[in-house]
């Protein structure tokens, strides 16, 4: 067994493998030399008739002659397959340099937002969330809430009505009673969620979002919700931020309030948003009405507590400096992605 007889088998592979038109083709034609019963396996099967002197020389030949195949078939595959695709790309419409779709992620709504944040601040001084469900028994929106029957109040609300004595909450308040009648006290919850009203402009949107909060214990007063309402304000909108109480009407609360802060956009100077007069109204609150915790079974001489509802949106726009409340509902990607 002879070096000529390897290179002969190496210099007919070599031909073989440069004959191949595609890389199937070049794939076949290696194994055949090179795999388990290819031409240079068996070859190594001669070895045993040499002469101990001569099988190292002949060993290496065989693995010389392995390597320098291994590396043509290496560079003529690379060769065919680039050429098996351009073929592929030629007959085809795809465009591999086309750029890909971008992966485009999600954003929270600028409601979400407002309301996580203003759970986040409150949360700070013992709030926890509580939450009802969107279509209410009509006692629980307004008869519990010390709403009489026929009273204008119910008219004031716009109410959109629903078979069986539902409607669509026109408040988060009814949560007061539902926590008022579930609960032990004393209790300091919040209660974050979309309400419903009859009504539609520039300012006011039929589906709308409120975040209540409810503050139950034996001694509570004015001066607790001021304080509450104020460090609220203080936290959300800047230090700077001042709070005033308007005296106001709920059925629910006495005495009731209109709360107001400080513009936080010209800082209490008079802008367009404040309408010149430097104040934002924000929402409503007072004392939890004596009636409101007895139809709780609530002993109003021994409990006292105060409530308050912002609305969400309005927190939104003066943040955001929108002006039109309807943005916040027409899911433009445009709008929202200003938002991440
Ligand atoms: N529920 C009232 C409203 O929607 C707001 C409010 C809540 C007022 C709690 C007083 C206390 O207008």
């Amino acid at each position: 067994m002879s070096t000529e007889k390897i290179n002969q088998i190496v210099e007919e592979a070599k031909a073989s493998f440069q004959s191949c038109q595609n890389p199937d083709e070049l794939y076949k034609s290696k194994v055949k030399v090179l795999g388990k019963k290819g031409a240079l396996s068996l070859v190594m099967q001669e070895m045993k008739n040499l002469s101990p002197e001569e099988r190292p020389a002949f060993g290496q030949s065989v693995n010389e002659a392995k390597k320098s195949l291994e590396s043509l078939y290496a560079s003529l595959s690379e060769e065919l397959v680039k050429q098996e695709m351009a073929q592929k790309l030629a007959q085809s419409m795809l465009d591999p340099e086309l750029p890909g779709f971008e992966v485009k992620t999600g954003t929270y709504h600028p409601i979400e937002l407002v309301i996580r944040e203003m759970i986040d601040i409150l949360s700070r001084i013992g709030f926890s969330v509580r939450l009802g469900p969107l279509i209410e028994h009509d006692d629980l929106n307004f008869t519990a809430l010390n709403f009489p029957e026929d009273h204008p109040a119910r008219e004031m609300q716009d109410t959109f009505y629903m078979k069986h004595d539902h409607v669509l909450r026109t408040h988060t308040s009814p949560i007061q009673v539902r926590t008022l009648r579930s609960e032990s006290l004393p209790l300091r919850i919040l209660a974050p969620g979309s309400v419903f009203r009859c009504d539609s402009d520039t300012t006011h949107a039929p589906n709308f979002y409120q975040v209540e909060g409810l503050w139950v214990d034996k001694k509570v007063s004015m001066a607790h919700l001021k304080g509450v309402v104020d460090f609220f304000a203080k936290s959300y909108f800047g230090d700077k931020t001042q709070t005033r109480f308007r005296p106001s009407f709920f059925p629910f609360t006495e005495p009731s309030a209109e709360v107001d802060c400080t513009c936080p956009l010209c800082a209490g100077q008079g802008c367009r948003v404040c309408s010149k007069t430097g104040w934002i109204e924000i929402g409503g609150c007072g004392l939890v009405h004596p009636n409101v915790l007895k139809m709780s079974d609530v002993d109003p001489d021994q409990w006292q507590g105060f409530a308050f509802g912002f609305g969400v949106e309005r927190m939104a726009m003066i943040k955001y400096r929108l002006s039109d409340i309807r943005l916040f509902n027409e899911n433009d990607l445009r709008f929202l992605e200003q938002f991440r």
